[in-house]
């Protein structure tokens, strides 16, 4: 087990890597907690759960809304809870960033904890302290930053998670090594068999390697003033993509990252070799890499996005494998690459 620590201005949080969620009980130390999590991840672990009560919140991304946490407010004002009561997220992105936004605003803030259930959410939704849902088909619209008091991953949750979670998974962890550890990419070329059958040991290295890619990056730019847009790689097409194509999270952003790099090498930042050498371990985790959308209803989508700046976008291009840099990009220069995959 390893733990780090992630100190941020809107809290400092500690994140138990490999930690057994049989000790989860002993970090709940409020008068009232209480239990986030969904249907899934209930009827798999839930007999894991320290005895506390769960509130369930519905299954996939269009439960990601307003609404779902107008119902997670209701429940904790039934159960009279109290700004030093703690909201325990347990569950994939979806239940993380739900639990998160809730616990973030219900109250003007109460206390959280994250058990975070898959790849995704080991590996990066639940770091770094963004929670948020979606509004009128745009991701992440509406929400807030803040650290979570702890976050506990259990390598052993991961098992249950069928195959098409488990590649969707390595999208981020990709990501990751691409923007910030060339020596995970090489290990992930490498080693990708052991890990993706999740073996403990491959676990330790991607998720602890993945983690702290993520958290050096939030703890320098938090509020995403610059640093943390490089998190973002892949998601400015990728968003547009998940919206377009109603396809899960990590393959829109497989497929965002196999054309933004194609970008980077448009513009001589990335050279031919390496974007091959991303799209070759995409491929070869199964991910998807074709943009299967009308390029002009990609690009409707992306100017519609939250990280729209005047004309350009800000994003997030490779220097190489385990180099990027954020740069402005038209509007344009993003059509031309999808026209050129079309
Ligand atoms: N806040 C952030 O920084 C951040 C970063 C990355 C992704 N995200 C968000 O995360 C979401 C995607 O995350 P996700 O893929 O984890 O979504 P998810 O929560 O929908 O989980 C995927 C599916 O797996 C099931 N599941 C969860 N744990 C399981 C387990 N252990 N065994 C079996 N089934 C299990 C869930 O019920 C669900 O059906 C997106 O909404 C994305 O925007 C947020
Ligand atoms: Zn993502």
């Amino acid at each position: 087990m390893r733990i780090m620590e992630l100190k941020g201005k809107s809290g400092n949080s500690k994140i138990l890597i490999g930690e057994p969620i049989a000790h989860l009980a002993s970090l709940c130390t409020s008068e009232k907690n209480v239990i986030v999590t969904d249907r899934n991840v209930r009827k798999f672990h839930g007999d894991k759960f320290p005895d506390f009560p769960v509130l369930e919140v519905g299954l996939g991304e269009g439960n990601k809304t307003l609404p779902a946490v107008q119902l997670l407010y209701e429940k904790f004002l039934e159960m009279e809870l109290e700004r030093g009561s703690m909201v325990i997220g347990i569950g994939g992105g979806i239940v993380c960033d739900l639990a998160g936004f809730a616990a973030s605003t219900y109250l003007r803030g109460m206390r959280l904890g994250l058990v975070p259930t898959t790849l995704i959410a080991q590996a990066d939704a639940a770091i770094g302290g963004k929670n948020g849902v979606n509004l009128g088909g745009y991701k992440n619209l509406v929400g807030a930053i803040r650290q979570p008091e702890f976050v506990l991953c259990d390598f052993s949750l991961l098992s249950t998670l069928p195959e098409r979670e488990v590649r969707c998974g390595f999208a981020e962890v990709i990501k990751h090594a691409a923007i910030a550890d060339a020596s995970l990419f090489s290990y992930l070329e490498e080693n990708l068999h052991e890990a993706m059958g999740l073996k403990r040991s491959a676990m330790e290295k991607v998720i602890h390697d993945s983690i702290l890619v993520k958290s050096s990056i939030v703890a320098k730019d938090e509020y995403e003033k610059g640093e943390r847009r490089k998190l973002n790689f892949g998601h400015t097409i990728g968003h547009a993509v998940e919206k377009c194509c109603g396809i899960p999270h990590g393959e829109a952003i497989a497929i965002g990252m196999a054309a933004e790099a194609r970008l980077s090498v448009s513009r001589k930042f990335l050279s031919g070799k390496d974007a091959e050498r991303l799209a070759r371990l995409l491929a070869n985790v199964g991910l998807p890499a074709n943009v299967k959308a009308e390029p002009a209803k990609l690009i409707d989508a992306i100017r519609k996005d939250k990280k729209r700046e005047s004309e350009g976008v800000k994003m997030a291009l490779l220097e190489g494998i385990g180099k990027c840099s954020v740069q402005d990009v038209p509007l344009g220069e993003i059509e031309a690459v999808l026209n050129d995959a079309h």
